[in-house]
Formats: structure tokens, C-alpha cells, sequence
């Protein structure tokens, strides 16, 4: 096992620092920046479908619906195709409203999710065409659906999920630009930009985790709160419920992620100079509008945590700690900022003598019900 591990104390720790090859290894083959396209058969073949598609829903449980809630911003943002994201397990019972004009894409790491397998078999016996983004080749789910692809991550051993959520933020972002490209809705040149900045994301990523021993540092700090808050706003939002899920997992550590802007409609009563807060406040993207929550934030003397673009003056002077990471994309940063939040959550949990790998009660794959 030890070997398995590759030097790294722990499968998390090893898959977190795997992203920038995985990410590579996702796009690889399929981003063709020098002929300026992208090329998935599972979306070629299939065009005509995602070209008079109605909408997309997007079924997925646990880290993968979190991908998927990634996905609606850009799917809608670049592609304009309206998109609802689901639970697989409230969409199976919920008689949904689907009709052949769907389609549907299921989001899973492993591809055995029992959930999101019902909910792709009933939405095809609704006539929608199922779409699989699976990690595992060959997985139950990647059978079961219409067509797909790979995130080709390679095998992710930790319970809680990194790398899978990382390339399947990538795919799916591959698509959205395949698909808007298809439907003019985005111009050659902004494409081309997008091209050009996603083969820049795996260099971000190994920066971002450059901050490691300084996450370390803040994680000791904080490693004994009983609760802890997550904020962001658009693309950093669901990255926001992702680094919640993360230190909840592993940490047993209670953590809420919220939009931002909502914490004035409750979270914000359980601020006090006893509860951390970590504020996803890079530049690009509502970051006026997260320095004025910052600002609510240390007016009621909560403990500020915040990641932001390198070189950031302005919240770093508000908040306790700021973890930087690169600049880019507002539609790519997810792939960036999700990096120092996996990193706190693992260094806490490892403060506390959790077993990281394997958190009490939960499982890799949740093939029943
Ligand atoms: C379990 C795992 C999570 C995962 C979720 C969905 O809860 O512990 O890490 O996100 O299942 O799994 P899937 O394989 O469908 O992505």
C-alpha cells in the first residue's frame, strides 16, 4: 500500500496532487488547440440531439453533483442551454417531468451510484437520451447511458473525492464549449481564449498547491472549531458546498457552503469571533459584491479565511488569513479554488488523527440505496 501511495502519507493527499496530470489527461486528445476545436465522439455523434435538446438535466449524488451544479453555470453561461441539476435519489422518486427533447447527463465517479443509475433507466424509459460522465471504464453506469466520456482521473482510492471532481468539472466545461461553439453562441475568438487558458489550468493547479505548508499553518489554527462556514458566489458557489462536503467528510468538523449573498438570510446569526468562515473572493466575478460580505463578515467578528487571486490588496486586509492562488477564467477558477479547500480539510483532518482515507460511516461507492 505504501508503494500504492507513491510517497504520500495518504491516497487523498497523492489524488489532490494528481489533478494537474489528471486534468491534462481529460482534455488531452479531445482539446486540439492548434486546429482550434474540441472533439468528443460521444458529443459528435450525437449533435443533432444536443443541438434541439429542450434543456439538460443533470442527475448526480454526493462530489459529483457538486460538478454538476459547476456545470448548470456553464452550460447556461456559454452554451445557453437551460439546465436543472438533481439529486439522483429525489429525481427517481419524484415523477419528473421528462420528455424526448431531454437530455439527460449523469455525473459519476465510480458509475455504480444505485441513485443515479435508477434515474438515468427511468429518464430512458421516458424516451431522454442519457449521457454518462463516468470515471470507472466500463462502470454500470457508463453501460447503462446512451453515449458519454471518460474523465480518464485514473483510479481515486479516497472516500473523499478530489481529482474526480476536478476532470469532471473539465468534461463537462469540453462540452459546454463544444456545444456553444456548435450553436454560435460563443465568438471564434473567445474560444479560442477559452482553449488557450484551459491548457494553462494544470500549471495553476500545481501553484495552487504550492500554498501547501501555509494551509497547514491556518488548519492548526482552526482544526478545533466545532463549525465552520463556506462562502462563494456564481461559478465559486458550488465550490463553496464542495469545500463544506470535504471537511465534513474527513474531519467530522460541521460546515455549511453557502451563496454569499444569502448568508444574510440566516448564517449569518451564527457569526462570532468563534466561527470561521472561508470566502471564495477572487477577482474575477461578483468580487465587489463578496468584499461588502466580507466586510458583514468582520463587522460581527468572524474569523476570515479567504482565497484570492495573487497580488489581492484589498481582501487582504480585511481578512485573518488569505490563501492566494492564480488568476484565470471566471468559468475555469472552479478548477483552481476548489485546490486550497481540499488541501484545508485534508491538513485538519490530519491534525485531528482522522483516518483521511477512510472516514467513519461513509463509502467510496454507494451501490445501495
Ligand atoms: C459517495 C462518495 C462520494 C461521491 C458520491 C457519489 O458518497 O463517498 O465521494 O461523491 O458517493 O459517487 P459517484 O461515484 O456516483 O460519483
Amino acid at each position: 500500500e505504501q508503494i500504492e501511495k507513491g510517497g504520500y502519507d495518504h491516497f487523498m493527499l497523492k489524488e489532490i496532487h494528481e489533478q494537474p496530470k489528471a486534468i491534462t489527461d481529460t482534455y488531452r486528445g479531445r482539446l486540439l488547440r492548434n486546429e482550434a476545436i474540441i472533439k468528443m465522439a460521444g458529443v459528435e455523434d450525437n449533435m443533432k440531439k444536443f443541438l434541439n435538446a429542450n434543456r439538460i438535466i443533470i442527475v448526480a449524488c454526493g462530489t459529483s453533483w457538486h460538478a454538476g451544479l459547476v456545470a448548470e453555470y456553464i452550460f447556461e453561461d456559454l452554451a445557453r442551454i437551460p439546465v436543472e441539476v438533481e439529486y439522483a435519489s429525489e429525481f427517481r422518486y419524484r415523477n419528473p417531468v421528462i420528455t424526448e427533447n431531454d437530455i439527460v447527463i449523469a455525473i459519476s465517479q465510480s458509475g455504480e451510484t444505485a441513485d443515479t443509475l435508477a434515474a438515468i433507466k427511468l429518464a430512458k424509459s421516458k424516451g431522454a437520451f442519457v449521457f454518462g460522465v463516468c470515471n470507472v471504464v466500463g462502470s454500470s453506469i457508463a453501460r447503462e447511458a446512451d453515449a458519454g466520456a471518460y474523465t480518464h482521473a485514473g483510479p481515486e482510492i479516497g472516500v473523499a473525492s478530489t481529482k474526480a471532481f476536478t476532470t469532471q468539472i473539465t468534461i463537462l466545461t469540453l462540452i459546454a464549449l463544444r456545444l456553444a461553439r456548435a450553436k454560435g453562441t460563443i465568438s471564434s475568438s473567445d474560444f479560442r481564449h477559452y482553449l488557450l487558458e484551459l491548457e494553462m489550468i494544470p500549471g495553476k493547479v500545481e501553484k495552487a498547491l504550492q500554498a501547501d505548508a501555509h494551509i497547514k499553518m491556518i488548519a492548526d489554527i482552526y482544526k478545533d472549531s466545532r463549525n465552520c462556514l463556506y462562502l462563494g458566489r456564481g461559478y465559486n458557489f458550488p465550490v463553496a458546498l464542495e469545500g463544506a462536503l470535504k471537511l465534513k467528510e474527513i474531519s467530522y468538523i460541521h460546515a455549511e457552503g453557502y451563496p454569499a449573498a444569502e448568508m444574510k438570510h440566516g448564517p449569518i446569526a451564527l457569526i462570532d469571533e468563534n466561527m470561521p468562515i472561508v470566502v471564495i473572493a477572487t477577482k474575477k466575478g461578483h468580487y465587489d459584491k463578496v468584499v461588502s460580505n466580507i466586510q458583514e463578515i468582520k463587522a460581527r467578528k468572524g474569523k476570515i479565511i479567504a482565497i484570492v487571486t495573487e497580488g489581492d490588496e484589498q481582501v487582504r486586509e480585511l481578512a485573518d488569513h488569505v490563501i492566494e492562488v492564480p488568476e484565470t477564467m471566471e468559468a475555469l477558477s472552479p478548477l483552481i479554488t476548489t485546490i486550497p479547500l481540499q488541501l484545508l480539510s485534508y491538513h485538519i483532518a490530519v491534525l485531528l488523527g482522522k483516518n483521511v482515507d477512510q472516514p467513519r460511516n461513509l463509502a467510496k461507492s454507494v451501490t445501495v440505496e
